[in-house]
């Protein structure tokens, strides 16, 4: 005899879809809301219900109280991504399945068989038990949207569900969905531990030449570096926690940066072509540091790309002559403008050269005069093809330009970001603009 089960599924199109394939092997009911479920099930024997969760009226989650509770039944439910924590109250409740839409047939059929076919039962569909996992900061993947490995999602110690396949995107704003839900650690396979560690993997490729550099010179950087920060990039006001944090931070980047010769180099010829330009680099990975982690960015290899490309996005300016450099903005000819903003493209240019940089630090680089409304330079790009990380360094970029600049020291950095919102308007993103506003205490 068939087994029975009873669809609950306000969408009728989809109801439908799914019924007539379930048909072929089962005794199928439907029931368009969870109230006309209940009717049904009071009256009627069934093996398993099939329910969506997010339903006008009742909720697949209070379906799923109701049947717990007078009639337990094999309780299968149907959801998208973004009702992950529904899905994890579901099981709490004692769900014994989950399908998550889009979903091929197979596996909604896998599903239902492994529940109540023939075969060996496996609680979720999605499970892989035997499988190690390890706990990743779900910052990792802000930053992260292409991923090489899967992703998954665990429900409890039993319990995984995979969020994204090898090779899939996992949207920025699902991850930020399941972070502001409260969810702080995604998982990885062991075994794919080691594509993650690219944070680590850079800095061995940092240090590959640690050997060629004299302590003296590594001190001298530090030292000089010390007080360019103190002297030119502290501002009036600022909270003196978020200070500490982002300076240690930068100072520990810093230590590991010191270590490579071809990096020493680097930071040597763009403080040699404009000290001005050095204290603005430092000052944009410090700040844009201090705002990322009042964002809510904790992992240290999410802090250090932000480090890195603050540091580095201005270092085609080595290339280009000081007096250009020096010459007000607004008195720059067009010609003059052009070579100026060549300074973009030559920073990637370069970057893309040098050890320990990453891609992704090279492509947030590339952005920094981006904008939100697509209209920056150098390519006009929309918002929604730039690093998400970008938009943090586009807009302390700007505001250090406001700060550190000969005549400005008076400006504080409230003032600083009143300005912005003023003259940028809808241009920079106003999330950074309101972290930016919090590390000033005053
Ligand atoms: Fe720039």
């Amino acid at each position: 005899m068939k087994k029975k089960i009873l669809v609950v599924e306000d969408d009728q199109f989809f109801r439908e879809t799914v019924c007539e394939l379930l048909q072929k092997k089962f005794d199928v009911k439907e029931a368009a809301s969870g109230k006309a479920a209940i009717e049904i099930l009071s009256i009627a024997d069934f093996d398993l219900v099939l329910s969506d969760i997010q339903m006008p009226g009742m909720t697949g989650i209070e379906l799923l109280e109701w049947s717990q509770k007078n009639k337990p039944i094999p309780f299968v439910i149907m959801t998208g991504f973004s009702l992950l924590l529904e899905t994890k109250t579901a099981f709490d409740l004692g769900a014994k399945g989950f399908v998550s839409k889009p979903f091929k047939s197979s596996e909604l059929l896998a599903t239902i068989d492994s529940i109540i076919g023939d075969k060996e039962k496996i609680e979720v569909a999605e499970v892989q038990p035997k499988q190690d996992y390890c706990k990743v900061s779900i910052d990792e993947f802000v930053a992260r949207p292409k991923i090489d490995f899967d992703v998954f999602i665990k429900l409890s110690e039993t319990k995984v569900i995979r969020l994204a396949h090898k090779g899939e995107q996992l949207p920025a704003d699902r991850v930020q969905h399941y972070k502001e839900k409260g969810v702080k650690f995604l998982h990885i396979l062991k075994e794919d531990f080691g594509k993650l560690v690219d944070f680590n993997m850079s800095l061995t490729r940092i240090i590959k030449d640690r050997d060629d550099i004299s302590i003296e010179k590594k001190m001298n950087f530090i030292k000089y570096t010390g007080e360019v920060l103190m002297e030119k990039v502290f501002v009036m006001g600022l909270d003196k926690q978020s200070f500490t944090d982002g300076q240690n931070f930068l100072n520990m980047s810093l230590g590991v940066i010191s270590d490579s010769k071809e990096h020493l180099d680097l930071l040597d010829a763009l403080n040699a072509n404009s000290d001005q330009v050095y204290a603005h680099s430092l000052g944009v990975a410090l700040y844009s540091v201090m705002v990322a982690k009042k964002m809510g960015f904790e992992a240290n290899s999410v802090l250090f790309k932000i480090m890195m490309a603050g540091l580095y996005h201005d270092i085609g300016k080595k290339e280009i002559d000081r007096a250009l450099l020096e010459k007000p903005r607004q008195l720059l000819s067009q010609q003059e403008r052009k070579i100026f903003e060549t300074h973009v493209i030559r920073s990637q240019e370069i970057l893309m050269q040098v050890h320990g940089v990453s891609e992704e630090v090279a492509q947030i680089v590339s952005e920094h005069h981006e904008d939100m409304t697509g209209n920056g330079y150098p390519l006009n790009k929309a918002v929604k093809f730039q690093h998400p990380l970008s938009r943090i360094i586009q807009a302390v970029n700007i505001f250090m330009e406001l700060v550190v600049k000969p005549g400005n020291e008076h400006v504080t950095g409230p003032a600083a970001v009143a300005q912005i919102e003023k003259v940028y308007d809808n241009r920079v993103d106003k999330k950074v603009l309101a972290a930016l506003k919090s590390i000033f205490s005053a």
